[in-house]
């Protein structure tokens, strides 16, 4: 990925401290790696250790700081107050948080059930309340920072796309009603909604091949990199007074989401499916 240290100061984030969901692969270890290459440290949790281990291995290497696996089911409960533990124990404070472990795929209303639908307000929105919830005392302690991980699909009535947009609906408003109730603690809550973000397991997940992104107004798809410098602009002090915020990196894209036929490029005709 891009060095943001190319646009941001190099220790803006020097003594601060990440709890990152989701922070494995794709957007979310993008974000990960984006702190601790300015100067914080990180643990990153999700179900599979193996992937975990080799992410946070590659990003101290990448950046010589210090990234931390943690095994967790964001579902669970009982899983994320340890990982909140074990990052207090390691660290001694947690400063960051970033919810964006979820879970998607394309289906069609008849296609989907009862279980699939569940499973992924599960990971999406109830998996950033039980992360935030176990680690909202010590994000007061620290007057920390919050982002969640949106998208754009609900924005529109995107089709194949019910069961995340309805959890992702959710954190957006868990993102306000957080801003509210966090805010005269300290706390600062945002969110980043990403659009189509090459080399990423939900663009791979719902675009159909050989997808255009003419259709993006700003010309081309994103990268991780497009949201690891919106991540350092919201935990940096240049957004102090900004809480409350859904944060659109798209490219101005779902301004053109829909189209007759429904050819919008993070979408397989019906056909396919
Ligand atoms: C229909 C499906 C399905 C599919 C799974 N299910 N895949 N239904 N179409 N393609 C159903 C299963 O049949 C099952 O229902 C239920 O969902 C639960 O599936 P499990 O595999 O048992 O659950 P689990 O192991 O917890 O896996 C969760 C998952 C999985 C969401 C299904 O894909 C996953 O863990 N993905 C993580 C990575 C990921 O998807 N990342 C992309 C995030 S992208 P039944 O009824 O059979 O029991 C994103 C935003 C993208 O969030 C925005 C882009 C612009």
């Amino acid at each position: 990925m891009a060095k943001t240290t190319d646009v941001f100061k190099n220790e803006i984030f020097k003594g601060k401290v990440l709890l990152c969901s989701g922070g494995g692969s794709g957007i979310c270890r993008a974000m990960t790696e984006a702190v601790v290459r300015h100067g914080g440290k990180a643990v990153i949790i999700s179900r599979s250790f193996d992937k975990l281990e080799k992410a946070a291995k590659e990003m101290s290497e990448a950046t010589g700081g210090e990234v931390i696996p943690i095994q967790a089911d964001v579902r669970k409960p009982a899983d994320v107050e340890n990982a909140v533990s074990k990052t207090v124990e390691k660290f001694g404070k947690i400063d960051f948080l970033i919810n964006g472990a979820a879970g998607n795929f394309l289906a069609p209303f008849q296609k989907l059930s009862y279980n699939a639908f569940r499973t992924v307000v599960e990971i999406d929105l109830l998996g950033s309340f039980n992360l935030t919830k176990a680690a909202s005392e010590h994000l007061k302690a620290s007057k920390g920072s919050i982002i969640n991980v949106s998208m754009t699909l609900h924005y529109t009535g995107s089709p194949y796309q019910q069961h995340a947009g309805a959890a992702k609906a959710g954190i957006d408003a868990l993102t306000k009603h957080w801003a509210v109730e966090l805010g005269p603690f300290g706390v600062r809550v945002n969110g980043i909604a990403p659009g189509p973000i090459v080399d990423t397991v939900g663009l791979d997940k719902l675009a159909r091949s050989g997808a255009s992104y003419e259709t993006i107004p700003l010309g081309r798809a994103g990268s991780v990199t497009d949201i690891a410098q919106s991540t350092v602009f919201l935990f940096s002090d240049a957004a102090e007074w900004i809480s409350g915020h859904m944060l659109v990196v798209d490219g101005a894209h779902w301004l053109t989401h829909y189209t007759p036929g429904y050819p919008g490029i993070v979408l397989n005709p019906p056909s396919k499916l």
